[in-house]
């Protein structure tokens, strides 16, 4: 039995921006949610802000149940009592005063069940301190969601001084029925995860400014461009409000964080120059309320080292793991999920090499005379040890040794006896153009040949696996183009289900389209929980043309295949799974590590047994049960001429792990 089983009712208290949004999530999941907030009209307001998001997921396909019904599981009101008095769990996200919020406690702890736990949305008050208004401070803990709640995967569970470890364990397992990622923050620092990490690199951008060592511009050049992160520092700042930053800041240093107190932002603040909501903060936009992307030059940003920029917050996650604070998944899971940077602040660190984060701190530190800036003990020691990232093979993470090949759009890494291919058109969510896909042909002919590659690992870089075919190289193409189109695209799905070494489909994200029948044509699919899989083209007015209608009709029966394609759904990783579209389901920290292991068993085994086994099967498939078994029966003698099977019965004989060449 799970543990959130006995939660049935949620109640909400206040429905703001984050209430009505985590209103609106608990609902889409399948929660009764009780809703309350001190006027009819800021009640009646959320109603519509979750009517029309939920129309909108409904119209992209992100969720299926129908608006009415979901809209049905909300209650609205004003009376606190009715709101709480038999809820399991209740989420506050009033504003961010501690008194309002110890209030609130207080008579949530008299008027609900001894069972309910009490979940906090605060960003930057501590939960011990709220949890101390009740007599059940174990069942009291953060539950801290992001901006907007139903778009954004991610939620920090904290915990509070007296929190038990069953509130932390349900709530964990709570934010995964909402279909979010958690993490855990094991102590109530101000800031946890996200905020601490976020307000690190705001104020190294700051003070690069400040110091005359760099100009906003090329600050944000090298956020957007070299870190590839989504938006620049102080682009993030104007998005989200120069005075929310300006707030959480000013928080975090009461309760005695050591923080730069930025007057860039001092003085934006004090002018009223929030950013995108004001017209005007770092960057000026027109429309007040409208946000419109900055024109920031590319080479901006040409003379400073991006280390620069994220030195800071990677020392901040080094305090947060030396600390016992997050472990480096859930800093890393933090970071991508709660700031959307494509890989998390460890692995930039690695990549930068922990001495030259380190030797960029000390000449920060030196040169602005701030302590903030001093490196962390635990990086100097990694630097001692000569833990200093990938160029080492050991970081925070390991490497395994590696070569690697680019292409355009396609990166080779030969890790030995694993091949991972790598679509790398992350802007574009990887999709399918003819030269990727030409390219992607190519790399496989590259490994076919290469007899140290034992296994294929095919997967994507960024957010998706392949969001599906380029859309705009159908613009204007003829009818008998796309018929070409579609059998390369074919041709090429042939090629890898009859591919001589094992292909194994890595889903890190969005599997759409193109993206999914290139997957079904693997051998197995294996998708982190963040993976999104379906076949939308019916939305385009086409259908699949890279035999996802031959290929996902073998795989779920023509049902379910006609389900999927019919409609053009989403699905998620576990939806997925039951279905029988991906074969396992992993958390998307675990995904690579898992992915190798499985890879590195499939390397031991024979390789010509392996090829005569696929072989075997997939063949049989298309014929019927006579012909399957007269291959079979050839393909069996054939193993048989193998010196890897006179290797395996040796072995099996002298009881020693055998060692199989493939000859
Ligand atoms: N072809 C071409 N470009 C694509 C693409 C595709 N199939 N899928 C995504 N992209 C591009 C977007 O145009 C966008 O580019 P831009 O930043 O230059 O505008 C970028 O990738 C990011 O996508 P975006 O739509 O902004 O991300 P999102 O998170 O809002 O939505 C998806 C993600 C996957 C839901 C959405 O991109 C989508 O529906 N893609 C098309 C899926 C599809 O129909 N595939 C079948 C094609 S036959």
């Amino acid at each position: 039995m799970g543990l959130t089983d006995k939660i049935h009712k949620i109640a909400v208290i206040g429905a703001g921006t984050m209430g009505h949004g985590i209103a609106e999530v608990a609902a889409y999941s399948g929660y009764n949610v009780y809703i309350y907030d001190i006027k009819q009209e800021f009640l009646d307001n959320a109603l519509n802000r979750i009517r029309w998001s939920l129309e909108k997921l409904h119209s992209k396909r992100m969720i299926r149940e129908d608006v009415a019904t979901i809209m049905s599981r909300i209650k609205a009101s004003l009376d606190f009592e009715e709101v709480v008095k038999d809820a399991d769990f209740v989420i506050e996200a009033v504003p961010e005063k501690i008194d309002l919020k110890k209030e609130i406690f207080k008579k949530l702890d008299e008027l609900t069940p001894p069972h309910a736990i009490l979940a906090t949305n605060t960003s930057s008050l501590p939960i011990t301190e709220i949890a101390s208004a009740t007599k059940r401070p174990d069942k009291v803990v953060g539950m801290h969601f992001f901006n907007p709640p139903p778009l954004m995967p991610l939620v920090e569970v904290i915990r509070g001084r007296e929190t038990s470890s069953l509130t932390m364990r349900t709530t964990i397992e709570l934010a995964k029925k909402f279909g979010k990622q958690a993490v855990t923050v094991a102590k109530d620092v101000p800031g946890f995860i996200v905020n601490r990490i976020l307000l690190r690199l705001m104020s190294s951008a700051c003070w690069l400014v400040m110091s005359g060592n760099a100009s906003i511009e090329a600050v944000d050049a090298v956020a957007r461009y070299k870190l590839k992160f989504p938006m620049g520092v102080f682009e993030l700042a104007d998005y989200s409000g120069i005075d929310v930053f300006y707030y959480v800041a000013t928080a975090m240093a009461e309760r005695g964080t050591e923080i730069y107190e930025c007057p860039l932002f001092k003085e934006k603040f004090e002018k009223g120059e929030y950013g995108v909501k004001s017209g005007k903060g770092f960057y000026e936009y027109p429309s007040p309320g409208k946000y419109v992307k900055p024109e920031i030059p590319k080479d901006a940003g040409e003379d400073l080292n991006p280390v620069y920029l994220v030195a800071s917050a990677i020392n901040e996650a080094a305090y947060l793991i030396a600390e016992g604070i997050a472990n480096k998944y859930d800093i890393d899971k933090a970071t991508m999920l709660g700031l959307g940077y494509p890989k998390g602040i460890l692995r930039y660190a690695d990549e930068f090499g922990i001495d030259n984060v380190v030797k960029a701190l000390e000449e920060m530190a030196r040169e602005s005379g701030m302590e903030e800036f001093k490196p962390h003990p635990l990086l100097m020691e990694m630097v001692e040890k000569g833990k200093l990232g990938v160029k080492s093979g050991e970081g925070f993470y390991t490497y395994p040794e590696f070569e690697e090949e680019r292409m355009e759009n396609i990166i080779i890494r030969y890790e030995k006896p694993i091949a991972w291919i790598l679509l790398n058109r992350p802007d574009k969510l990887n999709a399918l153009s003819p030269k990727l896909l030409s390219e992607l042909s190519a790399a496989l002919d590259k490994i076919e040949d290469n007899s140290d590659i034992r296994v294929v690992v095919i997967t994507g870089v960024g957010r998706a696996f392949s969001a599906g075919a380029d859309v705009n190289a159908f613009v204007g193409v003829t009818p008998f183009k796309s018929v070409i189109f579609s059998r390369r695209f074919q041709e090429l799905t042939n090629k890898i289900e009859y591919f001589t070494k094992p292909v194994i489909m890595m889903l890190n994200g969005f599997a759409l389209g193109g993206g999914m029948e290139l997957a079904l044509s693997g051998d197995f699919r294996i998708a982190s929980e963040l993976a999104m899989v379906g076949q939308p083209e019916i939305n385009l007015g086409i259908i699949p043309g890279a035999a996802g209608t031959q290929r996902l009709a073998r795989l779920l029966g023509p049902a379910k295949a006609k389900e999927v394609i019919y409609t053009g759904d989403m699905y998620n990783a576990y939806e997925a799974l039951e279905m029988g579209m991906v074969d396992k389901v992993v958390p998307p920290e675990h995904l690579e590590e898992y992915t190798r292991r499985f890879a590195l068993k499939l390397a031991e085994k024979p390789p010509l047994a392996l090829l005569a086994a696929k072989y075997a099967i997939q063949f049989g498939l298309e014929t019927d049960l006579w012909h399957g078994e007269a291959l079979e029966s050839a393909l069996f003698g054939l193993t048989f001429s193998t010196e890897d099977f006179i290797e395996g019965v040796s072995a099996f004989l002298e009881k020693r792990k055998p060692k199989f060449k493939g000859e």
